[in-house]
Order: C-alpha cells, then structure tokens, then sequence
C-alpha cells in the first residue's frame, strides 16, 4: 500500500504578508482550486493503491488542517502534531512509524504541501515509474530538469540506470553555493531535487538508524508516548524536541548509497518566494501577476497584489513585487524577494 505523507510544517515566512505565523502558505489559496495543501492531498488521492494521508503539521495548526481536510471530505486521515519544529527528517520518521502501523511493507510517499503542479498526469506517471524502485528498497526522489542555478533546492546527479525508468543518484548536493549550482547547470547533468520521495517506511527509518540514530529514538520515543485525541496524534513534547534538527536533504539523502532518482516534468514550482509565485504565475503582456484592485502604469515583470479594500496603483516600475494586506504592505525587488523573511525576523524581535 502506497502511504501520502503530507508535509505541512513549515512557516512560509518568504511570503509575508499574506503567509503568517497563524495562516502559513501551505493553507491559503494562492492559485488553483483550493489551498495548496488540499491540493497536494487531492494529487495523491487519485493514485492508485493509495490508503488515507498521513499530516505532520505544528500544533498550531492542527485546525487549519483538520477543517481543511473536512472540506474536501478526506476520511481517516492521521494527523501528527508537532510540539516544536524539528525540520523534516524527523517529520518524516514519526510519519513512517504510523505508516507501518498500517502496513509493515508500506510505501510512503512524501509530498510537501506547499508546492505547484501543473500536470498532475505526469505526476501520477513519475510516481508509478518509481513504485517498483521503492518496493526493492531505493529511497527515489523525483527529479526535475533545472531552469536556473537556484541555490534554494537541492541537485542530484544521475548515475547508471536502474531500470527503464530510473537512475541512481551518484551524487546528492543540498543547497549549493551560486558558482557550485551555475557549474552543475552548465554541466547538464544534474537535476533538481523535488523534495518528493518515494520509499519503504522501513527503509527509510534504517536509513535514520544508520546516518541518524538520536533522531530514530527521539522519534520513536515521541511517537509511542503520543496522546491521541480525538483525529490529532499528539507527538511527546520533551522527546520530540530532543531530535536534532535536520531536514531529510541533508540527514539522509546526501548520505545514503541507495539514492535513485525518477525524472519528471510536471510543471512543478515550490513557491517559496513571492519570485517563485511570479514565474509559477500567469502574466499579462507586460509580464505582470496582478490580484486585486490594480493600476500598473509602465510598469513590467511585476508582481502585485492588493488584498486589502484599496487600490494599489504602481507607475513607472520594473521587476517589483507589492503586496498590500489590510495590516501590512510589502515593496520590495523582485530579485531580493529571498530576503522577505528578514522582514519576519525584525517582526519577532519586535514581539
Ligand atoms: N511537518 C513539518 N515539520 N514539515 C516541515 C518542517 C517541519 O519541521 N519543515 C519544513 N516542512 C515542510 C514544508 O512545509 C515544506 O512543505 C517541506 O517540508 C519542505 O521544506 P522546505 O523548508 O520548504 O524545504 P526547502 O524548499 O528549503 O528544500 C527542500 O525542497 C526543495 C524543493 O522544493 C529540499 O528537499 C530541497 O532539496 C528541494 O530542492
Ligand atoms: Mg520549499
């Protein structure tokens, strides 16, 4: 049985001001039917052989994900409580244990809830390509051909081929230095990690076992001293928080000797940043996003959205982004637009 693992902890904070610590972006409506997050669910709802999603979300939001879940009438979902953030490798751990509680061969196939995708039927394609690699024990990532030398993503390298449709990674670098990610575009022979995944529950958690031991027992231990209430598993506070802190890319993938990578072309984005969303998004002849009430006089390659009840008018302008909430408006370049989640910084200091 194939096993969604939904990953939906994450802040979002390169998309302030309309992604907040209360309303991250994985659970707003951003383009398309439905929040990202349901989505991402609805994707994996229409595979085959797939059982009920497993959730690992903040406490925080365990609302947020419940209603949500409820809206599109997803039934026997398992969701996994954060206490604290801990990244994803031990998101992804506790999210195994549950899944061989269901079945000791399940596959888990691990889905962040804030990314885009264009073509669902190529999605659908990659992941039964890469099925019978993971039920013979490869860790398969979904890899996408890179447009630009990003430093935000991770790259794999395709080795010898495993089957028709697979390879194996001979190489898995997570975020690259610039010149290190323009060398691997320019060498064509990488590809962009995805940041979806496919493998053996059990699998995985021998991975841990071996790269990551701590983090297996901080997870275990979390897992089984859980309160259960209501749909909410609630993972053991002190042991969770006693995981290191590490994301799968680094814990695992960059480690692991049994890497395979299945290419796919999906029309796939990971919005990360307000930049992201403009490239992902549809543009007028000006190469314009706009959402709202918007004037844009002379003004090309720019994103603007006014969700607050007034109109934004923007003259004269190149590559910007603008965002009016009815709290908060965001100026900024659009190249600087990683740097969004300093502004998120300076606001916690202030308290
Ligand atoms: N439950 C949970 N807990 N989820 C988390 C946590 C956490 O502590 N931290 C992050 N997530 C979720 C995010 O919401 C997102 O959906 C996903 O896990 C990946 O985390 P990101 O923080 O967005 O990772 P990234 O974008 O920097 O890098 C990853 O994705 C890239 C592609 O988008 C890596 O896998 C890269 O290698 C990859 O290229
Ligand atoms: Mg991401």
């Amino acid at each position: 049985m194939l096993i969604p693992l939904i990953l939906s902890g994450g802040s979002g904070t390169r998309l302030w001001p309309i992604s907040r610590r209360n309303l991250p972006k994985q659970f707003l409506a951003l383009t398309g039917e439905g929040t990202l997050f349901q989505q991402t669910i609805q994707r994996a709802r229409g595979l085959p052989d797939t059982g009920a999603p497993i959730v690992v979300a903040s406490d925080d939001h365990r609302f947020l994900a419940a209603e949500q879940l409820q809206e599109i009438q997803v039934e026997g979902a398992s969701i996994l409580l954060e206490p604290t953030a801990r990244n994803t490798a031990p998101a992804i751990a506790v999210g195994a244990l549950r899944a061989l509680e269901k079945s000791p061969d399940a596959l888990i196939l691990v889905l962040p809830a804030d990314h885009l995708i264009g073509d669902n039927a190529s999605f659908s394609e990659a992941v039964a390509q890469a099925r019978p690699l993971a039920e013979q024990g490869w860790l398969v990532t979904f890899g996408i051909r890179p447009e630009r030398a990003e430093t935000g993503f991770g790259y794999i390298q395709r080795g010898d081929s495993i089957d028709s449709f697979g390879f194996k990674v001979s190489q898995f670098v997570e975020k690259p230095e610039l010149e290190v990610a323009q060398s691997y575009l320019a060498s064509g022979k990488y590809d962009w990690n995805s940041g979806m995944f496919l493998f053996l529950a059990s699998r995985y958690l021998d991975e841990l076992a071996q790269h990551a031991p701590s983090m297996l027992e901080a997870a275990k231990a979390a897992y089984t001293k859980a309160n259960v209430d209501l749909d909410f598993v609630r993972l053991d506070s002190d042991s969770f928080a006693s995981s290191p802190s590490d994301s799968i890319d680094y814990a695992v993938m960059e480690k692991t000797a049994r890497a395979a990578v299945v290419p796919v072309s999906c029309e796939w984005s990971d919005i990360g940043s307000w930049d992201a969303l403009w490239m992902a998004a549809a543009k007028d002849e000006h190469g314009n996003h706009s959402e709202g009430d918007v004037i844009a006089i002379n003004t090309t390659g720019s994103l603007i959205h006014a969700h607050a009840r007034h109109v934004v008018a923007t003259v004269g302008l190149d590559d910007v982004i603008v965002v009016t909430t009815p709290d908060a408006t965001l100026v900024a370049k659009r190249d600087a637009a990683q740097d969004v989640k300093l502004v998120v910084e300076e606001l916690k200091k202030a308290g």
